[in-house]
Formats: C-alpha cells, sequence, structure tokens
C-alpha cells in the first residue's frame, strides 16, 4: 500500500491571521512555480485559531492544494468550557486535521494519554482526522530506550479506536523538538517501526498498512530527504522550519532532493 507523505507546519504560537494570509499565499505561489501536487505530497499548516477562518477563506476561494487544521481541540463537543474549542467548530471552517498531544500541551498543560485520546476520539467524531503527536524526553530515553514510551502513548489511544477510523501519528522526540539537534533517520526508522507494529497489534494489518506515521523535531531542508528514505517513515511534522515560506516549500519538495543527501 501506497502513503501519500505529508508535511504538515505547526506554527504553534506564531503568525496573526493578517501574517498567516501572506504566508499561505506565498506557499501557494512557491509550490505551484514549482508544479508541486498534493497527490505526490500533501502539505498542510497548522496555524493558531484565530487565523483559522482567514486560512480557510483564501484556501478555499483560491482553491488552493493546501490543507489546514488546528493545534488543538477540546474533548467536549460543546458547553461551559470557557476557551475551549469544539471539533465541530474546526470542521465547520474545513479542518482536514487537527494535532492533538503535542509535546508541549503535555508538558505545559499536563495533557495525559487519558485526555489524548479522548480529544482523538472527539476529532473524529466530528470527522477531523487526528495527527496524534507521541515522543520521549531525555530522561525516558535514558531510563526507557528509544520506543517504550512512545509506544505505550500511542497504545493509550489505539485502545479507544476501530480498525477502520483514520489518525496520523507523529513521533516527536521531545529532546529534537526546536533543539535543532534532530533524531537520525536511523533512530526515527526504529520508532516509526515500532509505533507501526504497535498499529498492527492493536487494529490489525490493514490499519497498520494504511497509518501515516511521520516524524518530527529539528526537521529543515537540508534533513528530510533522509528522514523520507526511512521505509516508516511517511512525512514530517515541522515546527521552527515551518515559518520561512522558502524552508518549507522546499521541505515539501523533498522528492526533488531524496538521493541527494
Ligand atoms: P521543531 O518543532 O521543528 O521546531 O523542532 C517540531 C514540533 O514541535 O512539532
Amino acid at each position: 500500500m501506497t502513503r501519500t507523505p505529508l508535511i504538515a507546519g505547526n506554527w504553534k504560537m506564531n503568525l496573526d491571521h493578517l501574517q498567516s494570509i501572506a504566508f499561505v499565499q506565498k506557499l501557494a505561489w512557491s509550490l505551484r512555480d514549482a508544479k508541486h501536487s498534493s497527490a505526490e505530497v500533501e502539505v498542510a499548516v497548522f496555524p493558531p485559531f484565530t487565523d483559522l477562518r482567514s486560512v480557510q477563506t483564501l484556501i478555499s476561494a483560491d482553491k488552493l492544494d493546501l490543507a489546514h487544521g488546528g493545534q488543538d481541540l477540546s474533548a467536549h463537543d460543546s458547553g461551559a468550557y470557557t476557551g475551549e474549542i469544539s471539533g465541530a467548530f474546526l470542521a465547520a471552517l474545513e479542518c482536514r486535521y487537527v494535532i492533538i498531544g503535542h509535546s508541549e500541551r503535555r508538558q505545559y498543560h499536563h495533557e495525559d494519554d487519558a485526555l489524548v485520546a479522548a480529544k482523538t476520539v472527539a476529532a473524529l467524531r466530528h470527522g477531523v482526522t487526528p495527527v496524534v503527536c507521541v515522543g520521549e524526553t531525555a530522561e525516558d530515553l535514558e531510563a526507557h530506550g528509544p520506543s517504550a514510551v512512545p509506544v505505550g502513548q500511542l497504545a493509550a489511544v489505539l485502545a479507544e479506536l476501530a480498525p477502520d477510523q483514520e489518525i496520523v501519528v507523529a513521533y516527536e522526540p521531545v529532546w529534537a523538538i526546536g533543539s535543532g539537534q534532530a533524531a537520525t533517520p536511523e533512530q526515527a526508522q526504529q520508532v516509526c517501526a515500532a509505533l507501526r507494529a504497535e498499529i498492527e497489534t492493536a487494529l490489525g494489518a490493514e490499519a497498520a498498512q494504511r497509518t501515516r506515521i511521520l516524524y518530527g523535531g529539528s526537521v529543515k531542508a537540508a534533513n528530510i530527504a533522509g528522514f523520507m528514505k526511512q521505509k516508516d517513515v511517511d512525512g514530517a511534522l515541522v515546527g521552527g522550519a515551518s515559518l520561512d515560506v522558502d524552508e518549507f516549500s522546499a521541505i515539501a519538495r523533498f522528492p526533488k532532493h531524496v538521493g541527494t543527501v
């Protein structure tokens, strides 16, 4: 089974709605100039919530070959949850994806595996594909080796899913995020293979073959090709480098430079 690679730009708390419009326009031009097609590599941006309506309007009015998504959602659908954003609202803004369980949410907002699983189910309830983030800290790596923690985090989510439900998994070692020190392609492959094996155990071989598993953590144009050559790496979740149009566009165009690294 061939899995269409996904290059996802997690803007975190950067770019307001006006800046996001300029950015998405430039990104679309850059990809169009390069004759990029989402059939070859899907490209998605994840702006702050306050940008989503602007980004949606631009993408749909100009029929841009880009997807957009939220950076988080509530496990609840509606009600007295001040400050929270429902999956129904993301669906209404045509979000194809939503990031769930990013390590910054786990760390600063104390999101545990049970909440990440509940948010994943909430996203699916509204037809928004969850991008479920898992990853170990440097201390976890020391204490438990490379895959035990991310596999355990994923298992908690898989326990709530049926085999035909689509998720994307993002393996993001916490020590590699924003540090400039990416995992090696071999390290990423090792953990992504273990995550795929866990999907097979929980949901069967078909789900394991279909599910896209991304690597994230200090991805840039200069190292993307090495990751994409790995059998079980199906794309990247990009933070810092997704804020530079030229750099992000170059990452999305990795098929042109696979083989050069
Ligand atoms: P980074 O962030 O690319 O800046 O390391 C990745 C992420 O947090 O998703």
